[in-house]
């Protein structure tokens, strides 16, 4: 398994470019089973789990492969419609082929995907989706059977929120399912966040009839079929917030290149908060440090609102904030990994029923920390790049799930962080480690 080793406490400078959505391109990539023509996929960040989809959609019989910059896949005529148990648990967003498979193939068997680091995952308001829309389903020795009746699925007015709201993958599949419904189908309560919107957008260049997305309300007409399609998927937000937090971290005057600030505004609206100016200039945002953030209240909730993936990461700046900062988990109570990690190195942060109480210290100190979920081990590498000393991170298999060639990416930016082996072990993350995704 790999290590970061990082020297914090220098300042970075200089641009950093934002990759494609991983949280776009997962859904979007399982479009291909929707379609007998060939679909290319570009801007697609070449991640462990782009690469587990990429798995899965072979074994579902979509030849798909990396060509250039672009994923194009076209589906075989011996296709089978079982995602398994042993990929689907590596990414439990393989659950998101639920709905393609049902839509295209009339039934589909997918492993639950289970529990993960940042708390249960289930998937009740998917199943509920595809119920309503006429799909039989049955749970078997920890697979979902989903089967359309003989005369396809049909459109429903479904209401998708859950105890959390709106569910983002649930939504998706629903989406995906009622595409080639017969009829009309009406989402209430669907999630709004931009990666759901560009599935729309992608399932509407390919022929579909969607419309409201980014709304509460979906609204879908069904189709007889879809075409191929081209398309490229939006910038990753999550990444793009990720690394303006390492500027205010580093009280460094970084640009993130490629992003869209309207995918931001929350995140940006706390830095703001905080006293950390964000200057726009098109795609590009500069971060406007300032010697140390003021402290702040930061509640995570479906977007629009500040999302439950930059939790772990502004909680490390709030770690060296005046003052006390206060986060509470409303999408995820237990998504608190970040915090025993960061005590390690200083920061004085009390966990108690989904809420995090954060005394701010004047600076953190290098140490030898864990990574665990994707977002809590982001959070481990823009704390330590700002640590005086020297911090070493391990297990950063999390972090390759989600952020491509970090450690390469951030020493251009001047940051000094290394990628080691750890001693006695092997270049691959354990085969049983469960991924959040
Ligand atoms: C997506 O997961 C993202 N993953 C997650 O990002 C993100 O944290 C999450 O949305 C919330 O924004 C991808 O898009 C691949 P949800 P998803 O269904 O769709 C509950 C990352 O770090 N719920 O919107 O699986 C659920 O327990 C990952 O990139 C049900 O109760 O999340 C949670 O409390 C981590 N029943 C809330 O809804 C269901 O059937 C929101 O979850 C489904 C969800």
């Amino acid at each position: 398994m790999d290590q970061f080793v990082i020297d914090g406490g220098h300042p970075l400078s200089g641009s950093i470019a934002v990759s494609g959505s991983k949280n776009a391109s997962l859904p979007i990539l399982a479009v291909s089973v929707m379609t007998s023509d060939a679909c290319v996929f570009r801007n697609v960040p070449r991640l462990r789990d782009v690469q587990t989809q990429v798995k899965i959609l072979n074994t579902l019989g979509v030849e798909s492969q990396w060509v250039r910059d672009a994923i194009t896949t076209r589906v075989r005529d011996d296709y089978n419609s079982t995602a398994p148990y042993e990929l689907v648990k590596q990414m439990r967003a393989g659950v998101c082929v639920l709905g393609p498979l049902v839509a295209a193939r009339g039934e589909a068997v997918v492993s639950l995907p289970g529990g993960c680091v940042i708390g249960e995952r289930p998937i009740d308001l998917h199943l509920r989706g595809l119920q309503a829309l006429g799909a039989e389903i049955r749970i078997e020795h920890g697979y979902v059977h989903a089967k359309a009746p003989k005369g396809g699925l049909k459109g429903a007015e479904i209401y998708l929120g859950g105890r959390f709201g709106s569910s983002v993958l649930a939504t998706d599949n629903v989406m995906c399912a009622a595409v080639l419904a017969r009829g009309t189908t009406v989402i209430e309560c669907a999630a709004c966040e931009p990666e759901v919107v560009d599935l729309a957008e992608c399932l509407n260049s390919m022929g579909a009839r969607i419309e409201g997305a980014g709304s509460p309300r979906i609204t879908i007409h069904g189709v007889r079929r879809l075409k191929g399609c081209d398309w490229a998927v939006i910038p990753d937000r999550i990444e793009a917030a990720t690394f303006l937090i390492a500027g205010a971290l580093t009280r460094s005057p970084i640009t993130v290149k490629g992003a869209r600030a309207q995918h931001l505004l929350a995140v940006i609206d706390v830095l703001r908060q905080m006293g950390v100016e964000v200057k726009r200039k098109g795609q590009n945002m500069t971060v406007v440090p300032v010697e140390r953030p003021k402290a702040y209240e930061v509640t995570t909730l479906p977007f629009p609102a500040f999302p439950t993936d930059v939790q772990s990461q502004i909680m490390a700046l709030m770690a060296v904030a005046t003052g006390t900062s206060v986060i509470t988990e409303r999408i995820y109570p237990d998504r608190f990994m970040a915090a025993a990690e960061l005590k390690r190195m200083g920061a004085n942060i009390s966990v108690t029923n989904g809420q995090a109480v954060v005394h701010g210290v004047e600076s953190l100190a290098g140490a030898e920390v864990m990574a665990s979920d994707l977002r809590a081990s982001a959070a481990l590498v823009v704390a330590a790049l700002a640590a005086h000393g020297q911090t070493r991170i391990s297990r950063v298999y999390h972090i390759d799930r989600g952020y491509e060639r970090i450690e390469e990416r951030l020493r251009r930016l001047g940051a000094r962080i290394q990628r080691v082996r750890e001693p006695g072990t092997t270049g691959d993350e354990p085969a049983q480690a469960a991924g959040a995704g």
